[in-house]
């Protein structure tokens, strides 16, 4: 019986021992970061304020391409795709995942598609930014499955002027969110389980351009209720607590009807499109919310909208409003917390202005999708350098043409061999760019202690060219040293001054051109005499792309 008894309290010691053994590898496990959280692709933001995206615990810079809309519904298809978009040199590539046929009946949810895609992407090396085509695509609602389509009772839709249902789904119906919510949700669960180790997927567009149009806000008995009640609180408070730092565009439309902090959204808005807009504006980011919040529960990738532009004096309700635009960055931030950024697909020439109204107020530049013309090119080394753009990718980038020997596949050649460097150079004050045509023929760019003019190569009466308009240029200045800089792009002179103009005469102490090799420089040619102008200015001439080191120095 004392034997047994003993045998007792010796086990019990022993289970205490074990538990305390437990305790401390727990105790020791919570200050070790778990290995997913350290992986997992995720923004980290500099103390200067940009941002860079991090994947396998690098900065990464996103050298990308946009598929085709529909070209990724079938792996066959997509054969041919693959090899070119190597060929192209993207490192990633942004690919639609359709809930249509991830879920093409409630609740039973395909995967295959997807692993094939990623398992595609994988044996090419490149990275995936996922698109859910969700509730909205290009504000309408086509990609939503078919037992959401035809069933408008539980799924309602967004209503018009005339009160006919739109092929849009309300932003107000609790259903639609929780249906969009839960696929998403599965969506994010899987890639957890199968990429969460690899981060093949780097990030994910939730929805696509989402708006309302032809009128600037949702008729439906729901909206017009919500439309009725005050002011969200929880907006109101984002706007006092941030009236200093609102984005200017949206201070002045608050402004113009007083800063009123109570009252309904004509209250405080004003009566008409502007404020039927910020009412969109917020119950799209609400919803949004929701599904990203859901989604980065199971796998916190990180997260970002996009949008469709405004053309000029266009007013809201006849472009897509309410969307992820710059006037409505405030209300989307305190609409969508667990949206990372709101980015700009760019198919204005105004590329230049696009870039810096999205490259604002701690919004980091991404841009998803750019016009693929004879601008593309130019507009990148702008993108990366002017606006440390965290990712580039030009729509249908499967369409190429020749991409062997397509301009773009060259800038990206060069941009893959400089990314190291990009990065390492990013809110650091030490990177510039200028993008120049006909019209604007010549920028200044400053950096420490020089000025750099820089001229489109046809301002220079010696380049040859063909009749007809400017090419659209762009190149990129990054300092090395104080008196030492690389300069990249195409079609491109620089002169050089001290900064403030006039304190020494600055002079090229030597230029050369070279490489990139593994991230190490690699000095060619020496340029020099014809090259450099008898050393007056560092040229590339628009048939090149090219980088060029250069040192100066300065006498009186
Ligand atoms: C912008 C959309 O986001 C894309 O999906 C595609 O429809 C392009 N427009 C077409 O130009």
């Amino acid at each position: 019986m004392i034997t047994s008894k003993k045998k007792v309290i010796h086990l019990i010691h022993q289970i205490l021992k074990l538990n305390l053994v437990f305790f401390i590898i727990t105790l020791i496990n919570s200050f070790i970061p778990a290995q997913t959280s350290v992986q997992i692709p995720h923004l980290e933001i500099q103390t200067s304020g940009s941002t860079q995206l991090i994947v396998h615990g690098q900065p990464f810079l996103m050298i990308g391409g946009e598929l085709g809309n529909s070209n990724a519904s079938d792996l066959k298809f997509m054969e041919w795709i693959w090899p070119k978009l190597d060929t192209i040199g993207l490192n990633t590539v942004l690919v639609p995942v359709y809930w249509e046929l991830l879920e093409p009946e409630e609740g039973e949810f395909d995967f295959s598609l997807l692993d094939g895609i990623i398992k595609k992407a994988r044996e090419y090396d490149m990275h995936l930014v996922l698109l859910w085509f969700g509730s909205w695509k290009n504000s309408m609602s086509c990609y939503v499955p078919q037992w959401v389509k035809t069933d408008q009772k539980r799924f309602p839709r967004a209503v018009n002027e005339q009160g006919r249902g739109m092929e849009m789904l309300s932003a107000f119906s609790v259903n639609n969110r929780k249906a969009d919510a839960r696929v998403f949700t599965e969506l994010m669960k899987h890639l957890k389980q199968i990429d969460g180790k690899d981060n093949t997927v780097v990030m994910i567009q939730v929805e696509n351009e989402i708006g309302m149009i032809p009128q600037a806000r949702d008729r439906s008995k729901q909206a017009d209720d919500e439309f009725s009640k005050p002011v969200a609180t929880e907006l109101i408070s984002y706007l006092q607590k941030n009236k200093n730092k609102l984005i200017p565009a949206f201070y002045d439309l608050w402004g113009e009807n007083g800063f009123k902090t109570t009252g309904t959204w004509q209250d405080v808005f004003g009566v008409g499109p502007v404020a039927e807009e910020i009412f969109s504006a917020w119950c799209y980011a609400r919803y949004v919310n929701d599904i990203a919040e859901q989604g980065k529960a199971e796998y916190p990738l990180p997260m970002y909208v996009n949008a469709a532009l405004i053309r000029p004096n266009y007013k809201p309700g006849q472009y897509p409003s309410g969307g992820p635009l710059p006037h409505l960055m405030d209300v989307w931030r305190a609409g969508a917390p667990a949206i990372d950024f709101l980015s700009p697909d760019i198919y204005f020439p105004t590329f230049a202005e696009w870039c810096r109204r999205y490259h604002q107020s701690g919004n980091p530049l991404f841009i998803p999708e750019v016009a693929l013309d004879e601008n593309t090119a130019a507009n990148a080394f702008y993108a990366f350098s002017q606006h440390e753009a965290m990712g580039f990718c030009p729509f249908s980038i499967e369409y190429l043409a020749d991409p062997q020997n397509a301009k773009l596949s060259k800038v990206y050649y060069l941009l893959r061999q400089m990314s190291t460097f990009i990065l390492a150079s990013q809110g650091k004050d030490k990177m510039r760019g200028a993008l120049l045509d006909e019209v604007n023929q010549r920028d200044t760019l400053e950096i420490g202690e020089y000025r750099f003019n820089i001229a489109h190569d046809y301002t220079f009466a010696w380049a040859k060219h063909a009749e007809g308009p400017w090419p659209r240029v762009g190149g990129m200045i990054i300092s090395v040293a104080p008196d030492e800089f690389f300069i990249a792009g195409s079609g491109i002179i620089v002169t050089f001054e001290t900064n403030p103009p006039g304190k020494a005469t600055v002079g090229i102490a030597s230029i050369d051109e070279g490489k990139f090799v593994d991230s190490k420089w690699i000095a060619g040619r020496r340029l020099n005499g014809d090259q450099s102008h008898q050393g007056r200015h560092l040229r590339i001439p628009t048939t090149d792309i090219g980088i060029q080191r250069i040192k100066l120095y300065t006498y009186k």
